[in-house]
């Protein structure tokens, strides 16, 4: 063999190697351990080495594959028709070459134009879901895309992007006898978000992104972690055995729609590659604006019959490709990282770097969620790193690229005292985070109004982060209660505000003040009180002074108030600043309503669920019923539930009320009970 031979036959087994670590990381352990663009890097490093050495060619190679192998804990199952992968194509040059072909092999001359669908290509992961008699009997995986994983219990579980969508128990309208259903299950942003900040509250690793959370979350071996998590399931592909009911694509996608499963709004129906390249223009330039994670686009030929006729190589169809977006990880200096001071006085590592364009936007900060990530992550001063925008505003950092150290990178130390004011700062034991213990620390003044002000607490419409810290810079407002008092001629002589702008806030004001009881709880940002705590506490107390007056131990006996929030929401309430505060408040007029509850009214203490549409009223006026006449409502159903409400086209929850044998209602009976 001559030299270069056997390097290449060592560089081919290097890659071979670190792709196949890189796909149990990714598929299997849902931990990836290389980036999007690394692992592409590898592959079509991979794939030009065994173009150049055929002598290399080997079946078992991961680019003749696809990727994901089923995991050990999984039954398996076999899919009827395999389930393949994309090809991808990165250029405009790529999308005419797939346009020629399709030409080409269908023996069509240039001047017709060829209609493809264009579809978000959706970053979550893939399943199949087999309905037979219009029932769902078994749901899976794409796996090694010949055999997945049985997740069927799981993906009852799932929703859609609307509320009363997702994985129908049962198909609509008039279904084949049995038709496979493919499609992408993924987790929204907002959701992924929430997540992840109730993970890092918890003193857990969160999730790198919204497909690994989606993978994580599916694949659990108990289906009801996976029933807790907020997944979607959006449908864009269905086989039907012996002869498929439709013509193309887009009609098979309408078919789906009617049968009860959510397609994507975003798909379109492109005449011509010059169309299909305005929509990947369209769709990348909107990317951030949509609420769950995509990659690209997929282009599809529409015309069924001319699918078949193009049929598929070993790994890919040739009717469709994926269009990937260009990554969006750069390499990037850390430049300094400093502290930053938040609401609640927790210190946050930020990192300062070289401006790069990332996704259209030039970036100058990324995040870490806290020092141990800092140090997991190992990130120091001077450091070359990758930093990934992966939808939010600011981005984060991926990891450092330690080869390009020169030795005079410098670790941050976290300060001892407060960058802003000046005050001790600590980490409590078993915390995660150091927090300042200023008690009139400016930032966190400032998040704290931002926090009241913000929509779904006190709604101070207009008062943002801007002028929530001039507020504090000029020292018109140390508490609340301050900014009640500030005046027309006050808020005109703070910069950039007109006098109508400066109308606008006393008149935001004005409004706020009519407000309820679980807003103003919730927007004073007492310690383990969130929107559902607070709710919880003001339909218990019912007014401010009976709450603030609570003993711990009453505290204790509320329902679902555990005993740290019981003891952290009596130090709260007996520190007499606190109290001053709230006094100060509804003296300028802050009237809290009370949430109204009947203590025996005829749901009191019952746990409800709501499933389906109701054609009477909707959703929170249902919940707010319930809940005046002192029951509660959750999200999802469990042996605690009382009683469940189904409307129409009821999902997962009322079989899961079936089979746990919790009493389930239909909108009529649900009215009378009303009524009572
Ligand atoms: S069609 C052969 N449509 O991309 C047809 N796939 O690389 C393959 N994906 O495993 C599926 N959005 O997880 C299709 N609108 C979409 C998609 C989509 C995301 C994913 C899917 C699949 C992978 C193929």
């Amino acid at each position: 063999m001559s030299q270069s031979a056997t390097d290449a036959a060592r560089r081919g087994g290097e890659l071979k190697e670190r792709i196949r670590a890189a796909d149990h990381a990714y598929y299997v352990l849902d931990q990836p351990v290389l980036s999007d663009a690394e692992y592409d890097r590898l592959m079509r490093e991979l794939a030009a080495l065994e173009a150049a050495h055929p002598e290399l060619a080997d079946p078992d190679s991961p680019t003749q594959r696809v990727s994901g192998a089923p995991a050990a804990r999984f039954e398996r199952v076999a899919h009827r028709e395999p389930m393949l992968s994309l090809g991808n194509v990165q250029t405009d040059a790529e999308l005419d070459e797939l346009d020629a072909r399709v030409h080409r092999l269908l023996g069509l001359p240039e001047s017709v134009e060829v209609a493809y669908v264009c579809e978000p290509k959706l970053d979550g992961l893939s399943a199949e879901l087999v309905y037979e008699d219009g029932a769902f009997v078994s749901g899976s995986t794409r796996g090694d895309g010949a055999y997945g994983e049985d997740v069927t219990r799981n993906l009852r579980t799932v929703g859609g992007l609307q509320a009363n969508r997702g994985v129908p128990q049962r198909l609509a309208g008039r279904p084949p006898r049995r038709i496979e259903v493919r499609g992408e299950v993924l987790l929204q942003k907002r959701h992924f978000e929430a997540m992840n900040q109730l993970i890092l509250r918890q003193g857990g690793v969160p999730f790198a992104n919204p497909r690994n959370a989606a993978a994580g979350s599916l694949r659990q071996l108990d289906w009801r972690i996976t029933a807790t998590r907020p997944l979607s399931f959006i449908a864009y592909e269905a086989l039907v055995p012996h002869g498929e009911p439709w013509g193309t694509h887009w009609e098979k996608l309408r078919a789906l729609a009617a049968l009860g499963f959510d397609t994507n709004p975003e798909n379109a129906l492109c005449h011509g590659i010059a169309e299909v390249k305005r929509y990947r223009d369209r769709m990348e330039r909107r990317r951030f604006e949509l609420p769950y994670d995509t990659d690209g686009v997929v282009v599809k030929v529409d015309d069924l019959d001319w699918r078949r006729r193009l049929g598929a190589a070993s790994k890919f169809p040739r009717w469709a490709a994926a269009f990937k977006y260009p990554p969006q990880e750069e390499a990037t200096r850390v430049r300094a990282i400093w502290a930053s001071v938040g609401r609640t006085g927790i210190l946050t590592p930020v990192v300062e770097v070289d401006p790069v364009q990332l996704s259209g936007a030039t970036v100058s900060r990324a995040t870490l969620h806290n020092e141990d990530e800092m140090r997991r992550k190992d990130i120091r001063q001077g450091d070359w790193v990758l930093i990934r925008r992966a939808g939010e505003v600011i981005p984060e950092v991926v990891k450092p690229l330690p080869e390009r150290r020169t030795g005079a990178e410098t670790f941050f130390e976290f300060p001892r005292h407060c960058p802003i004011c000046g005050a001790a700062v600590v980490r409590e034991e078993g915390e995660k985070v150091y927090r300042c213990t200023g008690a009139a620390c400016p930032a966190q003044l400032q998040g704290r109004l931002r926090h009241f002000a913000q929509r779904r607490a006190m709604d101070v419409d207009g008062l943002g982060d801007k002028l929530c810290a001039q507020l504090v810079e000029t020292g018109l407002v140390k508490d609340f209660a301050d900014l009640y008092a500030i005046t027309h001629e006050r808020w005109e002589g703070l910069e950039r505000m007109a006098e109508k702008s400066a109308q606008n806030m006393v008149d935001a004001l004005e409004r706020s003040k009519d407000t309820t009881l679980r807003r103003l709880l919730f927007g004073l940002g007492i310690p383990q009180v969130g929107e559902a705590t607070a709710a919880t506490l003001a339909r218990h107390f019912g007014t401010v002074a009976t709450f603030l007056a609570a003993s711990e131990e009453e505290l204790l006996a509320v329902r679902d108030i555990g005993p740290e929030s019981a003891r952290e929401i009596r130090a709260w309430t007996s520190e007499p600043q606190n109290v001053r505060v709230v006094e100060r408040l509804l003296a300028a007029g802050v009237a809290p309503a009370p949430e109204e509850v009947d203590a025996r009214g005829a749901l009191a203490g019952k746990t409800v669920v709501l499933t389906g549409g109701l054609s009477r009223l909707s959703r929170d006026e249902a919940k707010a019923e319930i809940e005046r006449r002192g029951g509660k409502v959750s999200g999802s159903v469990s042996r605690k539930t009382h009683l469940v409400v189904a409307g129409e086209e009821a999902g997962s929850k009322l079989e899961k009320a079936r089979a746990l044998g919790v009493r389930v209602i239909g909108e009529e009976e649900f009215l009378a009970l009303l009524e009572e």
